[in-house]
């Protein structure tokens, strides 16, 4: 593919993907480092950073949108490097006004595609790169990109966290997407607009049963009227078969870690014994992948890979490093649940370890170490079922974090709706939680 003109002023499509709409700005709390720390620690593999948390790194965002997300990491983590790639020039230019108005001076965002910041990016230096709302959304060819950017830039064991649709949740949509995308085609009016009047033609035809209306109109009445024409109106948006994906990231060196999202953490606690007993007669990864997801009727994928070659931790420094993650609570301790709805029904786990740690957390983030009185199985367990239940978040133990003021005015300048329940439970930006109300 012949390299594009980045220089050129918003286009109504970057090969296929809106180009004249800005997509809201999203924060999404999983892809920071320390959740993905922890996510990696679980599974027994190292974290990029070591175990000096609050040492330097980079990281990445690929199609970074406005580079909310990064901002806000790049105000948490001082001594965090940040650099943000999106083919949309609004994007860039209006995370560039935030970066500055904050006053951040540790994240750089590019106005690239794909394809030209794989020839123009430094190889082999990043520790994170995370990619969330870009792969089912481009071409196959630009999927290539953005795996090839991704292998590129990492260094070897540095983690890449990816968030994509996936077959079989979606496919329900696929006929309704693709009516829709036809329908917008050509009308005349913003990327928002032609959704909307599609939308309503798509309606009167009466091609599509209830469930798909409320579906739509259900997230209509939630979500910021400019994510539709972002969701429902690319060229070639398709979800995807994660053995696909799968099988894609190997061929780059990416080998599959997790899930970055701790829904499906314990497979003991997110899956049926049945589907279990299916899952381990079923020898090929990306054919195991698929099953798990007919099984769960996944619709929505958080894949975490690390590049090889990285390192595997004994059992015994695995378990060290889960005893000194720092973890923060999301509500305070009176509003806490003790339930986690996953695809194999509600856990329940009211009991003395999981009050234990909620206790130690209540006056800000801790280690585990920190909890008195419990043992390490039944801490482990805890912690697991609190996690998957969004009680508590991964943190890093508290550093100066000198913009987080001017963070925190900035944010509630842009959209405090949109990010404020994100940002007030990720417990590391330094921002009192729940103050971000308009
Ligand atoms: C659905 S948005 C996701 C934005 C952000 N990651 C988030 O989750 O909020 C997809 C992003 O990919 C960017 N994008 C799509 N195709 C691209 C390309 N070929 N090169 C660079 N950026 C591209 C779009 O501009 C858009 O910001």
């Amino acid at each position: 593919m012949a390299p594009h003109d980045t220089t050129a002023g918003p286009s109504d499509s970057i090969d296929g993907y809106v180009g004249d709409s800005l997509y809201p700005s999203s924060f999404h709390a999983s892809f920071a480092p320390p959740n993905i720390d922890a996510m990696l620690a679980h599974v027994g593999i190292a974290s990029p950073r070591g175990h000096a948390t609050r040492s330097s790194f980079t990281m990445v965002d690929i199609g970074c949108g406005d580079g909310i997300g990064l901002i806000l990491n790049a105000a948490a983590h001082p001594e965090g490097h940040f650099i943000g790639i999106d083919g949309n020039p609004g994007h860039v230019a209006r995370g560039a006004a935030m970066a500055a108005e904050i006053g951040l001076d540790n994240i750089e965002l590019h106005h690239q595609y794909f394809d030209a910041a794989l020839a123009a990016q430094a190889g082999g230096a990043a520790d994170y790169v995370q990619c969330q709302g870009v792969l089912a959304w481009v071409s196959e060819t630009n999927r290539g990109h953005v795996l090839d950017l991704a292998a590129h830039m990492l260094k070897p064991g540095g983690a890449l966290a990816v968030g994509y649709n996936c077959l079989p949740g979606w496919t329900p949509m696929v006929a309704f997407q693709q009516m829709l995308w036809t329908l917008a085609d050509g009308l005349p009016g913003t990327p928002t607009q032609r959704f909307e009047t599609a939308l309503e033609q798509l309606r009167a035809t009466g091609i599509f049963e209830a469930g798909h209306w409320e579906w739509i109109d259900e997230m209509r009445g939630r979500l910021p009227t400019d994510y539709f024409a972002h969701e429902y109106l690319n060229r070639h948006w398709t979800p995807l078969w994660s053995g696909a994906v799968l099988e894609a990231a190997a061929e780059r060196g990416l080998a599959l870690a997790g899930q970055a999202r701790p829904n499906r953490l314990r497979a003991d606690f997110a899956l049926k014994a049945a589907w279990r007993d299916t899952l381990s007669t079923i020898a090929n990864p990306a054919a195991r992948e698929c099953a798990l997801d007919l099984l769960t009727r996944n619709w929505f994928r958080t894949d975490l890979f690390v590049k090889q070659p990285y390192a595997r931790l004994s059992a015994t420094v695995q378990a060290e490093a889960r005893m000194q993650g720092w973890w923060s609570a999301a509500r305070p301790l009176g509003e806490a649940s003790f339930e986690a709805r996953t695809a194999a029904g509600t856990i329940r786990f009211d009991n003395d370890a999981a009050h234990a740690i909620l206790r130690a957390l209540e006056n800000g983030p801790q280690p585990l170490s920190a909890v008195p009185d419990i043992g390490e199985a039944d801490l482990f367990n805890a912690l697991d079922a609190l996690f998957m239940a969004g009680e508590v978040v991964p943190a890093d133990p508290p550093a100066d974090v000198p913009l987080a003021a001017a963070t925190h005015a900035a944010l509630l300048r842009l959209d405090a709706a949109t990010i404020n329940g994100a940002v007030s439970s990720h417990g590391v930006i330094g921002i009192p939680r729940g103050s971000l109300r308009p």
